[in-house]
């Protein structure tokens, strides 16, 4: 359903060109939980936002349910991100001038959709039901998060993208988003590809993509697709 191929990007900085992704190719099942991992600098945010279609690739395609996202222009790009992606970002992200309820809203409404039902609904699936008034700035880190979250899986994306999505809040709190996450993952059938360095986030996956220096250094836990890279025995998910 989502699938990348010899996925290249190659930034102009100071004059020099520095290819920051070099060649990635591999897919992702309807379903999955992959992480994505890797050091700093190692192209994650880069390859999130190539396969969620925010940005373009220097080299190679990306396919979302058949349609290959580079081919697309911008506006028909954006229609499809509207339709069947949610992003999640390190720093929530959430309108500062719109209450929980209304940041979950926007989605919906942008699609013409009957949003406030809804909204109201998801923020109760975040435990945050008794919450939709209040605006960002009243809300702890882990609560924008959940509101990030429940915005994201308005419009029941296909793929939901998450760059980071525990890393600026505390253990537990980041514990309880993944929690979340899986849950939706598992319920609602959503795709999730998420970055993080946060071992404990990662292990919660079923596939791990390790990337270093922007090529795909390790592949584990991709189960019956041992061509998309290495395969460990007893892996979970395996
Ligand atoms: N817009 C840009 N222009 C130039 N270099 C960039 C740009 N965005 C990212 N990079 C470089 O690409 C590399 C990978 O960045 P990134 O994808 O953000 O890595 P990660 O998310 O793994 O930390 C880094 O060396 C970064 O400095
Ligand atoms: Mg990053």
């Amino acid at each position: 359903m989502l699938r990348c191929a010899s996925l290249t990007k190659t930034y102009l900085s100071g004059g020099r060109r520095l290819t920051v992704l070099k060649d990635i190719t591999f897919q992702v099942e309807p379903g999955a939980f992959v992480a994505i991992v890797g050091p700093s600098g190692s192209g994650k945010t880069t390859l999130l936002g190539l396969l969620a279609g925010l940005d373009r690739p220097s080299a190679g395609t990306v396919h979302l349910d058949g349609d290959e996202l580079g081919a697309l222009d911008e506006d028909r790009r954006a229609q499809l991100r509207g339709e069947k992606i949610g992003f999640v970002f390190q720093s929530f992200q959430l309108i500062p001038t719109l209450t929980a309820r209304e940041n979950v809203q926007v989605p919906l409404e942008l699609r013409g959709d009957p949003a406030a039902p809804r909204a109201t609904e998801l923020l109760a699936r975040v435990g945050l039901g008794d919450r939709g008034h209040h605006y960002p700035a009243q809300l702890s880190g882990g609560e924008q998060q959940r509101v990030a979250l429940a915005r994201a899986f308005s419009t029941r994306p296909k793929v939901l993208f998450a760059d980071e999505p525990t890393g600026n809040l505390d253990a537990r709190t980041g514990a309880t988003i993944i929690d979340l996450m899986t849950e939706l993952n598992r319920d609602l059938g959503t795709t999730l590809v998420l970055v993080t360095h946060d071992l404990d986030l990662a292990g919660r996956a079923r596939r791990t993509i390790r990337l270093a220096d922007g090529e795909i250094a390790a592949d584990t836990g991709a189960g019956s697709h041992p061509e998309h890279g290495v395969t460990l025995s007893g892996a979970k998910g395996a």
